[in-house]
Parts: C-alpha cells; sequence; structure tokens
C-alpha cells in the first residue's frame, strides 16, 4: 500500500543518534524508493547551526555510516530539499507552535492529510517535556495521523517506566507509540521467528525435552566511548540486558502465533517475560554475575580501564559485564536454563544464541571413536557474521569408526550477496507504515524492568568490592564462568 505523505520531525537532529543512525537510514530507505512519495523532514535541536551546515553535517555521517557508501552529488542535492532545520529549546513552548505552524502550512501545500512522525532521538530526561508539549501544543490532535517514537533506555527501572507509560497514554493510544529496541529491526533477529515458524521440523524438538540450555552472548568490544554520563547512569544490565538480550531471549522462547499480527506476536513475548522466574534479593548472587572493565589489551591496543575513562567516577561501581541465568516457568522450557551476558570492552564483538541439545540417551560407539563428542548445536549468528549452524557428528573418513562434530552452514553473505538493510531502515519504514510488531509494547517493558529488579536493587545497595574484575580484551569476570560451570556447562562463541 502506498505510504501517506509524511512529515518526520526529529528531536535531537544534532545528536549522534541521528547523525550515526537515523540519516544514512532515511538515506537508504529513499535510495531503495521505500520513502513516502511525499515527505519531509524537520530537524530540531537547541544547536544554534545553518541549515547549509546542518545539511553538511548530515551528509558526512551518511557518507560515513551508511551502506550504500559516499552519497552520489545528485541523489543528495534531492535528498537534502526535504531536510529542513529548528533551533528550538526543547522546554518551551515556542519550540512546539513553530513546528505546528510548519507542519500545517505543508499538509495545506500539499493538499492532503499528513502523518507526523514525532522521533525522540534525544536523552531520556527529555522525554517527559517533549513528549507533553507536544500533545499540549496540538501537534498530534488527530490520533490516526500522529506517531511518537521512543528511544532507550525506556526507564531507569521499573518505576520510572510506568510513570513514563502512564504519561504517553494520556496523550497517545498506546497504538501511536513507537518504543525502540533496534535489536528487532536486525535481519538476523527477525529471522528468529521465520526459522522457527516457517519450518516443520525444529518446532517439535524446540523444548526441555530436547532443548538442554541456551546462551545468548552479545560482547563488544567498544568501551563506553564518549558516553560516560549517560553509561554512569545506566550499566550492562540496563543498557542491554534489560531490552536486547530479554527480546532476543522471547523470540527464542516464546509459543508460535496464529498470525502474524502485532499484537499476538507482542502477546507471546510478554507471556514469556512474565513466566521468567523472579530471583529473591537473597538469590541475586546465584543468578548474576556483574563485572566492571580494567585496562587492558584490545586488538592489539592499549585501552583505559573503566574507571578511567571521560565523565566517569574514579570509584564508580557500575557494571559494563552482566551474565544472568533465567529460568522460565512453563510448561514448554521448565528447568532449561537460559544464560545471558553481555559485556563491553570483551576479546570479540560477537552477538549469538547457541541452543544446545541434550545428549543422546546412549553411545553405541566405542570410546575411542567419541573423544570429540559434542552435543547437537544450533548457532544462530546474530552479528557481525550472520547466518545459521547446525553442529552434529559425522564419521571422520578413514578406516576406523572415528567421529567429529561437523556444520551446516547457512550463510547471509553467500546467499544473499546483495546485503540487508540496516535495522534502524526496517524501523523507521514500519513506523511509516504504521506497524508496531517489532516496537516494545508498554507491557513488555515494564515486564522486562520487573524482572531485574531484585538484580538492579542488590547491586546498586552493595558496592563491589573487586571492581574492576576484568581486563579489557577479555570475556568478563571469572565468576561468570563459574555461573555457568557450576552447571556443566562454558560459554561458547562458536564461529
Ligand atoms: C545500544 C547500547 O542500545 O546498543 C549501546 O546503548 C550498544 O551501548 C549498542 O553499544 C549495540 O548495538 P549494535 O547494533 O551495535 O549491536
Amino acid at each position: 500500500a502506498k505510504i501517506p505523505a509524511t512529515v518526520i520531525v526529529i528531536f535531537g537532529a544534532a545528536g549522534d543518534l541521528t547523525w550515526r543512525k537515523l540519516m544514512p537510514a532515511l538515506y537508504n530507505l529513499y535510495l531503495g524508493k521505500r520513502m513516502p512519495d511525499r515527505f519531509m523532514m524537520l530537524g530540531v535541536a537547541h544547536t544554534d547551526i545553518s541549515l547549509d551546515d546542518f545539511q553538511r553535517h548530515l551528509r558526512e555521517g551518511i557518507d560515513q555510516f551508511s551502506r550504500s557508501g559516499k552519497a552520489k552529488p545528485d541523489d543528495w542535492d534531492d535528498f537534502k530539499k526535504h531536510l529542513s532545520y529548528q533551533k528550538g529549546d526543547f522546554n518551551d513552548d515556542a519550540t512546539y507552535t513553530g513546528l505546528k505552524q510548519q507542519i500545517d502550512k505543508i499538509e495545506k501545500d500539499w493538499g492532503e492529510p499528513v502523518n507526523r512522525v514525532y522521533y525522540m532521538a534525544v536523552p531520556p530526561a527529555f522525554f517527559e517535556s517533549i513528549a507533553v508539549r507536544v500533545g499540549k501544543n496540538g501537534l498530534c490532535k488527530n490520533k490516526q495521523l500522529a506517531r511518537i517514537v521512543v528511544e532507550k533506555p525506556f526507564g531507569h527501572d521499573i518505576e520510572s517506566a510506568r510513570h513514563l507509560n502512564n504519561l504517553l497514554h494520556e496523550l497517545f493510544d498506546e497504538s501511536q507509540i513507537y518504543r525502540i529496541d533496534h535489536y528487532l529491526g536486525k535481519e538476523t533477529v527477525q529471522n528468529i521467528l521465520a526459522f522457527r515458524f516457517a519450518n516443520a521440523m525444529f518446532e517439535p524438538i524446540w523444548n526441555r525435552n530436547y532443548i538442554d540450555h541456551v546462551q545468548i552472548t552479545v560482547a563488544e568490544q567498544i568501551g563506553i566511548e564518549n558516553r560516560g554520563n549517560y553509561y554512569e547512569t545506566a550499566g550492562a544490565l540496563r543498557d542491554m540486558i534489560q531490552n536486547h538480550l530479554l527480546q532476543l531471549l522471547c523470540l527464542v522462547a516464546m509459543e508460535p502465533t496464529a498470525s502474524f499480527k502485532a499484537d499476538e506476536i507482542r502477546n507471546k513475548k510478554v507471556d514469556v517475560l512474565n513466566a521468567l522466574r523472579k530471583i529473591t534479593p537473597e538469590q541475586v548472587h546465584e543468578y548474576a554475575v556483574r563485572g566492571q572493565y580494567g585496562e587492558g589489551w584490545v586488538e592489539g591496543k592499549h585501552v583505559k580501564g573503566y574507571r578511567q575513562e571521560q565523565d566517569v567516577s574514579k570509584t564508580s561501581n557500575v557494571d559494563t559485564f552482566a551474565a544472568v541465568k533465567f529460568f522460565i516457568d512453563n510448561w514448554r522450557w521448565q528447568d532449561v536454563p537460559f544464560y545471558l551476558r553481555s559485556g563491553k570492552r570483551m576479546a570479540e564483538t560477537i552477538s549469538v544464541i547457541t541452543i544446545q541439545f541434550k545428549q543422546v540417551p546412549h553411545r553405541s560407539f566405542p570410546v575411542e571413536s567419541t573423544e570429540n563428542w559434542q552435543p547437537n548445536k544450533l548457532v544462530l549468528n546474530i552479528q557481525p557474521h550472520m547466518g545459521i549452524q547446525l553442529r552434529f557428528q559425522a564419521k571422520i573418513p578413514g578406516v576406523k569408526m572415528l567421529l567429529n562434530p561437523v556444520d551446516m552452514v547457512f550463510d547471509y553473505v553467500d546467499s544473499y550477496p546483495a546485503g540487508s538493510p540496516e535495522a534502524y531502515e526496517t524501523l523507521l519504514l514500519d513506523i511509516f507504515e504504521g506497524d508496531t510488531t517489532l516496537f516494545m509494547r508498554s507491557d513488555q517493558v515494564e515486564a522486562a524492568w520487573n524482572v531485574l529488579m531484585p538484580i538492579l536493587d542488590t547491586w546498586q545497595a552493595n558496592t563491589s568490592p573487586n571492581f574492576p574484575n576484568y581486563a579489557a580484551g577479555t570475556y568478563g569476570p571469572e565468576d561468570a564462568e563459574a555461573l555457568i560451570a557450576k552447571d556443566g556447562h562454558n560459554w561458547m562463541v562458536i564461529p
């Protein structure tokens, strides 16, 4: 269906997210002829910058970060006609009345109803102020036409998330609210549902009878870059586990849906979050491990410890690594552990989900043939490798019966050399089209906070005496190894 004419208001237009992610994504949608026939992007920020300089700055971002490479002059000249800038204070009503005038004028000039997308690409401290002012200045009067996009972090804990949800619900219907978790827009993440529910052979064994445990690793080599101010209020548990990793867990664990309707999928996901076993404060040390990096070596380069980073306290108690063991209390998953870990300044940058199956019930081969025996594993490679591997035993060619694990591999690069859209392209297009499937509903966000609160509270109340407890360039603290080793397993990153 044709996408209606759209005005995209970007609050925080001079910021990093707009520069690195949003503009390159919008530009690629434009190159792919996916933008609405009529669209206008209105950037708003408090930076004093001319329209020319604003456009130049965005072009540099596109040149650096766009998957299609440097912008070609003709394309860019056309694209930039859709880009305007308004300097404005997010806390000042005048900013919003100015915007309203602009949008009303566009609507009049185009002679058709215009969709309004309000994108909050700003620090969370501004969410409330912007949402309220968009509401009270009549920018979202027509509910059919207005949408608001909220970046993460959505809240700082369960209370603040609830508060923000209540506030948004006073101004918008849930169907107008797009809470971003950009992992859901990743091609390989969307493919989890295709893999599970568009194939007959995996789902029958996708349960506690065949699966031993599940591991989800999202490791990054980067540190906190220049985000010390934000990261000091967040930490790995809030920054990654609460959203990205728990969403991956939901996709692996959810029940099949009858259709692909947004709310049906979101219902099944929230069922998983609600079934996560709530741990008590006394159990936190058994189920969760935190870490903070000290100095070390990453890719041959010496890097600072977290406490030496800019805008970070010398005695910071913030976690840059978190590992948690979850159980899902339902019929499908009872007693199957889900181990999640994520950290900064890790040895590799890799996101991977490993599903380990149970051992065979009986080994009928001679002992010497089974030395390298491994349980079957299904590896969902999210990034940077994109693909799926299935590991199973095969006979080593030769006169003896010797076994070795081998892989069956689906690799995106081989099968789809043309490449995949960036997550933000998919998500922005969904917003224009009004599809909320890949966005977080209010109850999902709250359920995810809810299950983490005992850990967050316990960590907050007790400073960690041994920070920093892992060297940059490693896979996190020893305690994280112990967390999984006590159940007889190891963390795996297979590719
Ligand atoms: C963001 C986090 O949500 O995700 C960052 O705030 C993190 O700390 C980033 O680096 C990782 O995203 P990606 O797409 O690079 O894996």
